[in-house]
């Protein structure tokens, strides 16, 4: 039975990782072109050095970044 209520999003900062978000959101690029998602769940790279902005392709772990 399917719920008319929305699921709720959640981000999480990942330690030394990216922000994994959980939930039904809508990517878009700087222009509102939509970028296409699989699944409700996605890592964004907020180390910088990711080559496959906005996601995270695990690069943070090899430059060794570090936050929070
Ligand atoms: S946070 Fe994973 S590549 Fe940037």
């Amino acid at each position: 039975m399917a719920s008319d209520v929305p699921r709720e999003v959640t981000i999480k900062v990942r330690e030394n990782g990216p922000y994994k978000v959980t939930g039904p959101i809508r990517l878009v690029d700087r222009d509102g072109t939509e970028i296409p998602l699989e699944g409700d769940d996605v890592a964004l790279c907020r180390c910088g050095g990711s080559g496959t902005k906005p996601f995270c392709d695990r690069s943070h772990r090899t430059i060794g970044f570090t936050a929070d």
